[in-house]
């Protein structure tokens, strides 16, 4: 596991974004893994910019999703498909016919064998950009006595729920469900990339920056069983999380 600590958050998006640049111009058609909340936002405005100057080409790009909440369909502007439009997609010469945002909407279980198909067929991702909750969920597997190896129905914990709330107008609105990639797709991915910001996240940090433990109760550790990972994270989380390089 490589871990690269920068001076701050823009930073570490801007390396990150390089990082997807890169990937992309070493494989015109490259498959990318892509996150939501709100890490990756200024990742994917560097790489809007660098489309608009050039730099990266999205037209051959396709691109795969970890997860989307149940109950909400592609025009409500908190569904994750609605965000990446917003975010990345309507503003770069991607072809959104190559993108795959899994559907929150109809049968769940039809949704989440979807999802395991298109992570797979045609080779599965270059690389997986990848957030992490503060109880250490990657796309939304959530912690606890288990993580699930197939893309599958998640139901949220508490406290995603309550971090995931500043998105909605109340309380109620929040969906307590989700479908997620499971780990194996999430693993199988070539090259996986997680970026980190912020006190909240250091004990997630902590659990795979200080330790060669892996245990359901922080599903990130899980990522030690992959040999390609790169972790981008400030020097102050890095600090907090006790990472010595
Ligand atoms: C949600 C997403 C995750 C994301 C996490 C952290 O739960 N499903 O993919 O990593 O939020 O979000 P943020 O980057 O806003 O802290």
């Amino acid at each position: 596991m490589k871990v690269i600590v920068t001076e701050n958050y823009q930073q570490s998006c801007d390396v990150a974004a390089k990082i997807i640049q890169q990937t992309i111009q070493a494989k015109a058609d490259a498959k990318l893994g892509l996150a939501t909340g709100g890490t990756p936002v200024p990742i994917y405005e560097a790489l809007i910019a660098m489309n608009k100057n050039g730099e990266v080409d999205f037209s051959q790009v396709r691109t795969v999703n970890l997860d989307e909440y149940c109950g909400l369909g592609p025009d409500h502007p908190q569904s994750y498909r609605y965000f990446m439009n917003d975010k990345l997609f309507n503003h770069v010469n991607i072809n959104k016919e190559n993108t795959y945002v899994v559907s929150g909407l109809g049968d769940p279980n039809a949704n989440a064998e979807e999802l395991e198909r298109m992570v797979f067929e045609g080779g599965t991702p270059d690389l997986q950009l990848l957030g992490i909750g503060t109880n250490g969920h990657v796309g939304f597997n959530e912690a606890g006595d288990f993580v699930q190896a197939k893309s599958h129905m998640e139901n949220l914990v508490p406290s995603t729920i309550e971090a995931n709330a500043r998105f909605f107008e109340t309380r109620d609105e929040v969906p307590t469900q989700a479908i997620s990639m499971g780990m194996k797709g999430i693993l199988a991915a070539k090259k996986i990339l997680l970026v980190a910001s912020g006190p909240s996240k250091q004990d997630a940090i902590r659990g795979i920056v200080a330790n060669d433990n892996i245990t359901p109760q922080n599903p990130a550790t899980f990522l030690k069983l992959h040999p390609d990972v790169t972790i981008v994270i400030d020097r102050e989380l890095a600090d907090l999380a006790g990472y010595q390089a």
